[in-house]
């Protein structure tokens, strides 16, 4: 009777035994410092325990960082830059360079364990580095064991577009142009070596692209009577998050790699953004946060319908709201605090605090997809010289985006920077947001759904 060994075989699958090992429910923080209005290294690790982060993940190895997070408990992830990856991947003792100046000099007093080579990789157009990505992790392993760093294990932040299909979860994919050359030889090291699968997983753009097919509290892990069952699997998912992190267990145990543990090293969801950007508020953002702390804080752990009770180590995106990263405006947003160092809205990543003791949150507004027109004018406080400069930009793309504010112009008066800078803005963006254009010149520019036309100057809109 085959019926028995199969039935065993495909638990033993779906439900691989894992060691939970040292790995405790526990939450830590992305420590981002894209902004120029940031409180300092030391005043900001004083910050990230006040929240009760257990870790902290850095995109460079910033030495001030590393210095302040000695003898603290805050566990550390340390990421070696894009840029030297294809060198390292060639050049042994670069890699033991950067290890001796970066790492060596901090450990054990700063507990660093987690060694990221490269920052989502795969989701940067194709280049040499995507093939020199594993190569350079082997090195920086190498170092890793030579000066005896026996705690610290070597991984890669990939978001979920290093996955082809994620629906239904049963389905995933990883993609089949780098499935071959990097994927499996990254799944073959993490393995061996015992490491994570490190995704940065965003419900938050899932939904946002489809905000008509998703249920908001779908995805926001708030939702208390919807089940999507998945029909291959057979498992019952209640939230959007594990949906997507099952997909890529999926995945790689469709390469045959069904034991990787995964780590969440980045997830969150924005507290703002642009007028034409949904649900992207402090409602949300809370909801969002507080339900990740509160999942994979809980003892026992909960784990996901493909490795029930199995910890997920999770980092939330981000600190603070980060000014200079560039994108859309959800990109400056993700912060659990603002850059003068105060809460966007009360959290406790330790889980301590009950829901309960919260206060009310705002109401969110824009649930909604916006409707009516927008236009696209000058900063506050922008740099005078920098919006000059995007001025002559945004004329200088021709189709006569800038006639108006020519001397005679209806828009010439008032003959001043800002009115004319501001026109330039609608104007351009009115015309290039269909072939990508963005209202944002280098964060010279804001969206307003407030019309700016006077008399008989009027301001180009975008009409959604
Ligand atoms: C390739 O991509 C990496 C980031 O993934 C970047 O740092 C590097 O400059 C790129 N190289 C080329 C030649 O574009
Ligand atoms: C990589 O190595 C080459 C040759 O040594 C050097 O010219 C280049 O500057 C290095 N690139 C980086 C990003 O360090
Ligand atoms: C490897 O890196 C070291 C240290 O930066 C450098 O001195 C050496 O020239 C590099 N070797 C090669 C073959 O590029
Ligand atoms: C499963 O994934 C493949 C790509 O790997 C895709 O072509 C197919 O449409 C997916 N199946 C479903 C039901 O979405
Ligand atoms: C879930 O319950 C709420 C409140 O009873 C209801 O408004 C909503 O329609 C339900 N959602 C689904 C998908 O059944
Ligand atoms: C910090 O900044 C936020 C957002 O700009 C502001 O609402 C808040 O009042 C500020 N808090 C303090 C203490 O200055
Ligand atoms: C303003 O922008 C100009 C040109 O981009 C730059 O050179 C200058 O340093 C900026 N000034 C300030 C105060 O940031
Ligand atoms: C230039 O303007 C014309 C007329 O408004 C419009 O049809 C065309 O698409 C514009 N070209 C670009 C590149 O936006």
């Amino acid at each position: 009777m085959g019926f028995f060994p199969f039935l065993l075989l495909s638990l033993l699958a779906l439900c691989p035994s894992f060691s939970n090992g040292d790995m405790e429910p526990k939450i830590g923080i992305c420590y981002g410092q894209l902004g120029n209005n940031l409180p300092t290294q030391s005043k900001s690790i004083q910050l990230i325990k006040k929240l009760g982060a257990k870790r902290v993940k850095i995109y460079d190895a910033n030495t001030k960082i590393l210095e302040a997070l000695k003898g603290t408990h805050l566990q550390a992830s340390v990421m070696v830059p894009n840029e030297i990856i294809t060198n390292i991947s060639s050049n042994q003792t670069l890699a033991d360079e950067w290890v001796k100046t970066n790492v060596v000099p901090f450990y054990p007093k700063t507990l660093i364990r987690y060694l990221l080579v490269g920052n989502e990789i795969l989701s940067n157009p194709p280049n040499t580095t995507w093939f020199n990505l594993v190569p350079a992790m082997r090195k920086i392993r190498y170092s890793v064991k030579k000066f005896g760093l026996k705690k610290i294990k070597v991984g890669t932040p990939l978001a979920m577009d290093a996955l082809e299909s994620s629906f239904p979860p049963s389905n995933g994919t990883f993609r089949s142009d780098v499935r071959d050359e990097v994927i499996k030889p990254l799944l073959r090291f993490l393995d061996r070596t015992k490491s994570f699968f490190f995704v940065d997983v965003y419900t938050y753009f899932a939904w946002a692209n489809q905000p008509a097919q998703i249920n908001l509290d779908y995805a926001l892990l708030a939702a208390t009577n919807i089940t999507y069952k998945d029909p291959v699997s057979g498992l019952a998912y209640t939230n959007l998050l594990d949906q997507m992190l099952d997909s890529v267990i999926f995945a790689m145990k469709r390469l045959g790699y069904p034991n990787i543990r995964l780590f969440i090293a980045e997830t969150g969801w924005p507290n703002g953004g642009d007028i034409d950007q949904i649900g992207a508020n402090i409602y949300n953002a809370a909801t969002y946060n507080r339900n990740v702390v509160k999942k994979f804080t809980a003892k026992p752990p909960i784990g996901t319908p493909a490795r029930p009770g199995v910890v997920i180590p999770t980092m939330i995106f981000a600190l603070y709201n980060e000014n200079q990263k560039p994108g859309p405006g959800t990109e400056r947003h993700f912060g659990l605090l603002y850059p003068n160092g105060s809460y966007v809205y009360p959290i406790d990543l330790s889980g301590k605090t009950p829901e309960s003791e919260y206060p009310p949150l705002p109401k969110p507004t824009n649930n909604e997809p916006y409707k009516g027109k927008i236009w696209c004018v000058v900063a506050e406080g922008a740099n005078r010289t920098a919006v000059a400069g995007a001025l002559s930009y945004a004329c200088g793309q021709g189709n006569r985006t800038c006639d108006p504010i020519q001397p005679g112009g209806k828009c010439y008066k008032p003959n001043s920077l800002i009115n004319h800078a501001s026109y330039a803005f609608s104007s351009y963006w009115s015309q290039f947001k269909k072939s990508g254009g963005s209202c944002y010149f280098n964060g010279l520019a804001v969206q307003t759904a407030h019309d700016p036309s006077y008399g008989l100057c009027k301001f180009p809109s975008v009409t959604l």
